[in-house]
C-alpha cells in the first residue's frame, strides 16, 4: 500500500500534473527559499506576482541584502504575516556577509537560519539539494490522513510525529525533489480540502477516506482555533497637506508598517462615541474635531484574528501636541511608507483630493 502511494503519486504527476508555478524546477536554493517564504500562510495565486516582482527587483541574495528595508517591506506590502518579510531580510544579510551569497547545503544548516522551520527546510533541501527529507504541510497531512485512514489529529506532538515519519516513509529517496512537490500539488489540485475529485483520483481503489466516506471528516484536528475579533478605528488627522503616522513595533500584527491615529476596541463602536471619547479629546488637544470621511468597515480575516477597520478623517487647524511617536509626514510622501493591506487598500480607492 505504502509502495503503490508513492508509484501512483508519481505517475500522476508525470502523466496528469501540469500545475504552472514560476519556481517549479528551479534549482536556485536563493529562489527557492524566497518562494517558500512568501507560500508560508499565503496562497500560490496570491504569492505568484510577488515572487516575481521581488526576483526582478532582487535577482542575487546580494541584492536583497544591501537594498534598503523600507522597500523590501513595500514589495512586502499586502502579503501580511509580516514578520516573514523582517526574517527574510536578517537571513538575507547573514547569508550574504557570513556565507558570502553561498546558500547553505545541509539540512541542519538550512533549518538553523531565521524564519526556517523543520516544513521550509525540507522544502530547500529536497528542491535545490536533492536531499532526502520529506516536506509535511497542510496539503500532505490532508493527503495521508485520507488515504491511509488516520485520525490522528494533526494538531498534537503525537500526530506530527506520525506524519512526520509516515511521509518520509513514503518519500522516493532518489527523487525526493519532484516526490515532495507531486504530493504538494496533488494536495492542492485533486484531494483538496472541499470538494476533492475523487472520481477522478487515481489513488482512490487504496484510499481509505474514500472506501468509507471519510472525506469529509479528515484531517481531524483536536481544538478549534480560538478567534479574536478586533476593531481599528483610525483617525487620520491632516494639518496644512501633512498627516501623522506611526511605525508599529509592537509584538502584535502588522509589525514594522506604517499607521494612523489608532483607537482599537474590541467591538464596533459608534463614530459619534470615539469621537466623544477621552482618547479623542486628548489626541486632537480639545480642538474642535471636524469628521470630513467616514470610510466603509474593512475586514481582514487572519489565521486566529478578525480585524475590522473603520477610517474617520479629519482636519486640524493647529499643530497636535500629544502625538508621543509620531511623525508628520506631507501627504505625497505616503506613498513611499509601507503599509498593512488594509491600509493601503483604502489610501487608493480614496482620492486624496475628495477629502481636501
Ligand atoms: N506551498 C508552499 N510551497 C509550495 C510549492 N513549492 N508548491 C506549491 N505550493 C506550495
Amino acid at each position: 500500500m505504502k509502495a503503490d502511494f508513492s508509484k501512483n503519486l508519481l505517475l500522476w504527476d508525470q502523466k496528469t500534473n501540469n500545475r504552472p508555478m514560476p519556481w517549479k524546477g528551479i534549482k536556485d536554493p536563493y529562489k527557492i527559499w524566497l518562494s517558500e517564504i512568501i507560500l508560508q500562510q499565503t496562497r500560490v495565486e496570491q504569492g505568484w506576482a510577488y515572487y516575481e516582482r521581488f526576483i526582478k527587483a532582487f535577482p542575487t541574495i546580494h541584492d536583497l541584502a544591501k537594498a534598503p528595508e523600507k522597500r523590501v517591506f513595500k514589495l512586502w506590502e499586502g502579503l501580511g504575516y509580516y514578520n516573514r518579510c523582517k526574517n527574510l531580510i536578517a537571513t538575507a544579510k547573514k547569508i550574504s556577509v557570513e556565507y558570502k551569497g553561498r546558500f547553505p547545503s545541509s539540512y541542519d544548516e538550512i533549518l538553523e537560519l531565521k524564519g526556517i522551520g523543520p516544513y521550509t527546510a525540507a522544502a530547500i533541501a529536497s528542491f535545490a539539494f536533492d536531499l532526502p527529507y520529506a516536506v509535511v504541510d497542510g496539503n500532505v497531512e490532508r493527503v495521508l490522513s485520507r488515504y491511509f485512514g488516520i485520525n490522528t489529529p494533526v494538531d498534537t506532538n503525537d500526530g506530527k510525529k506520525m506524519y512526520n515519519l509516515l511521509a518520509n516513509a513514503l518519500l522516493d529517496k532518489k527523487k525526493p525533489g519532484k516526490y515532495n512537490q507531486a504530493i504538494m500539488d496533488f494536495g492542492a489540485v485533486v484531494c483538496k480540502p472541499q470538494n476533492p475529485l475523487c472520481q477522478h483520483c487515481p489513488q482512490r481503489r487504496s484510499c481509505q477516506a474514500y472506501h468509507f466516506h471519510l472525506t469529509q471528516a479528515l484531517p481531524v484536528k483536536s481544538k478549534k482555533a480560538e478567534k479574536k475579533i478586533r476593531w481599528f478605528y483610525y483617525f487620520i488627522i491632516e494639518h496644512q497637506g501633512g498627516l501623522w503616522v506611526h511605525k508599529r513595533d509592537a509584538k502584535d500584527v502588522w509589525q514594522n508598517l506604517y499607521e494612523f491615529v489608532l483607537w482599537e476596541t474590541n467591538k464596533e463602536t459608534a463614530p459619534d462615541k470615539i469621537i466623544g471619547s477621552a482618547f479623542a479629546l486628548k489626541t486632537f488637544d480639545n480642538q474642535k474635531i471636524n469628521i470630513k470621511n467616514l470610510s466603509p468597515v474593512y475586514k481582514q480575516q487572519l489565521t486566529h484574528q478578525t480585524i475590522y477597520t473603520q477610517f474617520l478623517w479629519a482636519s486640524v487647524k493647529k499643530l497636535l501636541k500629544n502625538l508621543e511617536g509620531y511623525e508628520f509626514i506631507k501627504i505625497k510622501d505616503l506613498i513611499k511608507l509601507p503599509f498593512p493591506k488594509t491600509i493601503a487598500d483604502y489610501l487608493k480607492t480614496a482620492s486624496m483630493n475628495e477629502r481636501r
